[in-house]
Formats: C-alpha cells, sequence, structure tokens
C-alpha cells in the first residue's frame, strides 16, 4: 500500500493540451473517485498513473518512489477496465492465477492466492468454469479478482461496473466499497456516475476540461460546492439555478428579472459580493417547501413524478424551472397553482459571470 501524489500533471496529445497541471495528494488507503463529463481528462489521468499513457510534464509518485520512468508492470499498480477481457479459454481459478504464473510465482502458492481471493469475492464455487458460464457481474468479480490477487501498492478503476445492468451495478458498488474498507488499498476510481463517486468515494476529485474544479469530501462538495459547475454537477436530481440579481439594499435577498425575491440567510461573504450583482441562486430540490402564507413564490406545476420514496415536482416559478422534492406525499397535478418557499440557510449563491461561490 501507498499514497499517491500527483504534482502539476500536464498532458497534451500532439498540439491539443488534455491536462493542464493536475495536483493531487492520495492517502496511503484513501479510496478517490475521479469525476467529471465526457472528455475531461479522466482515463487519461488514471492511465498516466498506471504508466499507460506517457505525460508531458509533471510528477508521479508512489509513496516517495517517483515513478514517472517506471515501466507499467513495475509500478505494482492494477488496473481494472470497464471493458475487462477475460481469457475465454481459462478457467476462472486460471484467469485469477494467470498474472502470478507470469510472475514465476510457484504453483502451490498461486493456489493459495487464488483461493483466497475466490473466498473474499465469493467465486469459489465458480473457479472451475469458464467466462461464457458466467453472469456479468460474476465475470466483473473475476476482472477485479485478478486485480486483487496480484496484491498490487493501488488499484486503479476505469469504469469497471458501467457494461453492468442499474441494480447489479449498486450491488457491486456495494461490494467495492466493503472490499476497500477490508483491504484498505489505496484505490483511485473514475466514473462519470457521481451518485457512485459520492457512495464509494473518502474523496471525490471533480475534473472539467483537464482541470481540478474541487476536490473534498462527499458531503463537502454536496454541501459546499466551490462553484456553479460542481454545484450541478454533484447531486441528483441536480441543483436548481434561478437567476437574478444581488439585492442588499434591505435584507440580502436575490431579485430575479420578473420581480420575485428569493431569501438569503446572511449577507454574502465573498469579497466581490455587490449589490446588483447579476448571481445564480442554487437551490438543492429537496430544500424547498409548499407554502401557502403571503409573500410565499406563486409557482405552477408542470409534472408530477413520484419514486416512492419521494416525490419530484417540477414547477414554474416566474418564468424559471425549479425541480422540488417532497418526501412527504403531495397531492398535486400538472397545472395546480401553489405557493413555494426555498430554505434561505440552504441556498448557495454564485456568480453568474465566473459560477464562483459567493456565499
Ligand atoms: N489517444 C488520443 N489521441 C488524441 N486525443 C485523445 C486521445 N485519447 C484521449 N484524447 C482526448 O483527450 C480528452 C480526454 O479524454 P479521456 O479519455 O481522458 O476523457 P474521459 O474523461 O475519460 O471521458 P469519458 O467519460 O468519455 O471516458 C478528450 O478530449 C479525448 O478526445
Ligand atoms: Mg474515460
Amino acid at each position: 500500500m501507498a499514497s499517491i501524489t500527483l504534482q502539476q500533471i500536464v498532458k497534451h496529445y500532439g498540439d491539443q493540451p488534455v491536462l493542464h497541471g493536475i495536483d493531487l495528494a492520495i492517502r496511503d488507503g484513501e479510496f478517490v473517485a475521479l469525476v467529471g463529463p465526457s472528455g475531461c481528462g479522466k482515463s487519461t489521468l488514471l492511465r498516466a498513473i498506471a504508466g499507460l499513457e506517457p505525460i508531458s510534464g509533471g510528477e508521479i509518485r508512489l509513496g516517495t518512489r517517483v515513478l514517472n520512468d517506471v515501466a507499467p508492470r513495475e509500478r505494482n499498480l492494477a488496473m481494472v477496465f470497464q471493458n475487462y477481457a477475460l481469457y475465454p479459454h481459462m478457467t476462472v481459478a486460471q484467469n485469477l492465477g494467470f498474472s502470478l504464473k507470469l510472475q514465476g510465482v510457484d504453483k502451490a502458492q498461486i493456489a493459495r492466492r487464488v483461493q483466497e481471493v475466490a473466498q473474499v469475492l465469493g467465486l469459489a464455487p465458480l473457479l472451475g468454469r469458464h467466462p461464457r458460464q458466467l453472469s456479468g457481474g460474476q465475470r466483473q468479480r473475476v476482472a477485479m479478482g485478478r486485480a486483487i490477487v496480484r496484491r498490487p501498492e493501488a488499484f486503479l478503476f476505469d469504469e469497471p461496473l458501467s457494461n453492468l445492468d442499474a441494480k447489479l451495478r449498486v450491488q457491486m458498488r456495494t461490494e467495492i466499497k466493503a472490499l476497500h474498507q477490508r483491504l484498505g488499498t489505496t484505490t483511485v476510481y473514475v466514473t462519470h456516475d457521481q451518485v457512485e463517486a459520492m457512495t464509494m468515494a473518502d474523496r471525490i476529485v471533480v475534473l472539467k476540461d483537464g482541470r481540478v474544479e474541487q476536490i473534498g469530501a462527499p458531503l463537502e462538495l454536496y454541501d459546499r460546492p466551490r462553484n456553479a459547475f460542481v454545484a450541478g454537477f454533484i447531486g441528483s436530481p441536480a441543483m436548481n439555478f434561478l437567476a437574478g440579481r444581488l439585492a442588499l439594499d434591505g435584507p440580502p435577498r436575490v431579485r430575479t428579472d420578473d420581480g420575485l425575491s428569493l431569501p438569503l440567510a446572511g449577507i454574502p461573504t465573498a469579497p466581490g459580493a455587490v449589490h446588483g450583482q447579476r448571481v445564480l441562486y442554487g437551490t438543492r430540490p429537496e430544500h424547498w417547501r409548499i407554502d401557502g402564507t403571503q409573500g410565499s413564490l406563486p409557482a405552477e406545476v408542470i409534472v408530477v413524478e413520484p419514486t416512492g420514496a419521494e416525490t419530484q415536482v417540477a414547477l414554474r416559478v416566474g418564468g424559471q424551472d425549479v425541480l422540488a422534492a417532497f418526501r412527504e406525499r403531495v397531492g398535486l397535478a400538472s397545472g395546480d397553482r401553489l405557493g413555494l418557499w426555498p430554505d434561505a440557510a440552504q441556498a448557495h449563491l454564485f456568480d453568474a459571470a465566473s459560477g464562483a461561490r459567493l456565499n
């Protein structure tokens, strides 16, 4: 096991820059998720750590060892890809033991380690089968087993669950997390699924266009996103953004162009926050309540979507769209009109131009 330190990692493909100087210190035993939209550089960064992609600048360290000039197979890292090609002509046991065989580990020891990993992953009854005789989830477990059996210093996962159906994905993510808690091996996990990142990781790195937008614990990112991009990316259903101007001539609030007044719990703390500035008022769907009292915001129901655990309601508030989520059962239907009020203490305020957080 070891820490992974990235310092000013730069990557160009030809003259196209893809990573712009990534700094990241992953602690020994930590589970870090890299998330971001398609093309932001997640796989490139992971492949750079693995040594599969040469970097254009910066330094990668595993513990104190500089990896820049170390060949991939000597880095002692195990990578699991989305398309984990198992060897079709080999049994599960042979698939699991193959890398050890290549290393020249003796037969008895291979058998012992394969048994051990099969126990951990619940593959023991399947050791004699071939990959074609396995379900998708079982194949995925074999792919992980091949990584675990090597006892690497760190695991690198690139969207390992995206080929599985939704239910199996949820089950496997719990398994991977439990496995991490048990083995305590440093893990870097790439996903574009922010729910996966939120539920599995100790810390999340949000990337956009080859730059780090924010690094933090899942709830830190959820509760205090640094900018509108992170606010919109983390959380499902996504945060609502209402456009308006900051009003500081009285109790602090945001005034929308159609004259609605949105409450703020205090004066925005950012030095740049000034009266009249164009801002985005961010609220999570669960931070709205139905409120018929005078002064509440007039809203019209567009669509009602019950999920069972909660009811999501798409509304029009003034000229803007809001998605609200209610835990309690609400007897609402399309076309209904009601009063709505956001929780001021949970409101996020961003500069409309830069997206930077203001409160
Ligand atoms: N071999 C390559 N040659 C040129 N450009 C590449 C190469 N590989 C990736 N890129 C570009 O680098 C950028 C980052 O790609 P990368 O695969 O790291 O994205 P990603 O975040 O993993 O996206 P996804 O979620 O779609 O897998 C993209 O713009 C991509 O087109
Ligand atoms: Mg990728």
